[in-house]
């Protein structure tokens, strides 16, 4: 990411238009490598375009697969279960997803490999995956205190029956694609539920897995077959503009083809019970998944409360529901959001430093923040610190507040979304 790269908001009237997001994060790289180790050739359309996922497919070509990509296009051939042992390290690059997901299939492989991150990437927890994947026989070593690059050596994996002490789909999603090679059934369950995109990819491949509340099930040495999907848009992504849309009272922003997986869609439920007007329309089921038509209407804010188990189904969403915070009547108060410090940044003294540099006043906790309502902010210098959820959250905060903002460093939207900036343009009224 360049230093440079700022981008300069002004203040806008209201959002109105009508978007289609590109693909779902989180469900391309699962299909990039679920197609990966099926048999046939899978044909994704609408694949994400952020940077995140074209590590996936870099990482995989260096393990022998073969795809070709035409704008959002990705055609995938699969190689069966067995990938081609790497001749260089794999390069996760700022994708915490890829490095944690990927390694349940390189568990099961028989051939050792190495992967490596970016800066932020080798900061990041990757214990919460090597305890399962090394009970389940991998052999997995890591820099000190758990941290990338890790080294995997993996086959002969068996069953394991595993209570996740964390919330997390990357984890539980690990631990299934390494369930599909090892004898025996996985059992993963978790303390709170969170999205299934794993569970419901696993299935759209073609493999059993069962699943019932927070337990999910799957038996090895199921084979998988190749798919033809088109990837609902990204809600998380959609959320930048929901929330902008959110804060004007005469904005009209229309969003199609988005997905809306009741795991990750509390977003609408928040922002409803916050008083702003959510329809959702041609709604419909593609390999599990639901996508539906969202149509919003901006109004005055009230203020929220979010908690374990809705911290979890919002994680992705908190970085601008923060950012909005001082523009709702009652404020917002979030909780139980440990999780958001071992982010791509810490999310939590990021906000926080931005919000307070835009002359908020806010209370940081361990585990959240506490954003009173009824604020005015003034456009300030801030900065992404490199995430791209946060320089994305701040150019939705910029939007109400008095003068100009610029946000340094806000290229980091590329890891989920390339086309932002020149999208929020086209929608905001000035
Ligand atoms: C993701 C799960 C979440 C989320 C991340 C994508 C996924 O991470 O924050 O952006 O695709 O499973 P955790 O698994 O660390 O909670």
């Amino acid at each position: 990411m360049s230093a440079d790269s700022s981008v300069q908001i002004r203040p806008a009237r209201s959002i109105s238009g009508a978007v289609t997001l590109p693909g779902d994060k989180s469900i391309s790289h699962r299909y990039a490598m679920l197609a990966a180790i099926a048999d046939g050739t899978t044909r994704l359309e609408n694949f994400s375009t952020g940077a995140d996922c074209a590590s996936t497919l870099k990482c995989l070509q260096d393990l022998g697969v073969e795809w070709e990509r035409r704008g959002n296009s990705v055609v995938i051939h699969g190689r069966g279960l067995k990938l081609q042992a790497p001749s260089i390290p794999l390069d996760c690059g700022n994708s915490g997803s890829t490095m944690r997901m990927l390694s349940g299939i390189l568990a099961g492989q028989e051939f050792s490999s190495e992967l490596i991150g970016d800066e932020s990437l080798s900061r990041r927890p990757m214990a919460r995956i090597i305890t399962p994947l090394r009970q389940m026989g991998a052999r997995i070593s890591a820099a000190d205190g758990g941290r990338p690059p890790l080294r995997i050596s993996g086959g002969n994996l068996k069953a394991i029956d595993y209570q996740m002490p964390i919330a997390s789909a990357q984890v539980k999603s690990a631990l299934l694609f390494a369930g599909l090679f090892a004898s025996g059934e996985t059992r993963v369950e978790e303390r709170v539920r969170t999205r299934d995109h794993g569970e419901l990819a696993l299935r759209a491949f073609g493999a059993e897995v069962h699943q019932d509340g927070k337990l999910a099930r799957i038996t090895g040495g199921q084979k998988l077959h190749a798919i033809d999907a088109t990837i609902p848009g990204d809600i998380s992504s959609a959320a930048f503009f929901l929330c902008a849309a959110a804060l004007f009272s005469g904005s009209q922003l229309i969003l199609r083809g988005l997905g809306l997986n009741p795991t990750r869609s509390y977003l609408l439920d928040l922002l409803t019970g916050m008083g702003v007007r959510i329809s959702v329309t041609q709604l419909e089921e593609k390999h599990g998944e639901l996508v539906g038509t969202v149509q919003v209407a901006g109004a005055e804010l009230r203020g929220a409360t979010i908690r374990s188990p809705q911290t979890e189904m919002l994680i992705d969403e908190i970085p601008v529901l923060a950012a909005i915070a001082p523009y709702t009547a009652d404020g917002v108060e979030i909780r139980d959001a440990r999780e958001l410090r071992i982010k791509e940044s810490d999310r939590v003294a990021a906000i926080a430093s931005n919000l307070r540099a835009m002359g908020a006043d806010i209370e940081q906790y361990e585990d959240g923040l506490k954003i009173p309502g009824g604020q005015r902010l003034h456009g300030a210098e801030v900065d992404s610190f490199g995430d791209h959820r946060i320089a994305m959250a701040f150019a939705v905060a910029a939007l109400r507040a008095e003068g100009e903002t610029s946000i340094r460093t806000a290229d980091a939207a590329i890891i989920s979304y390339p086309g932002f900036y020149a999208v929020l343009e086209e929608l905001v009224q000035q």
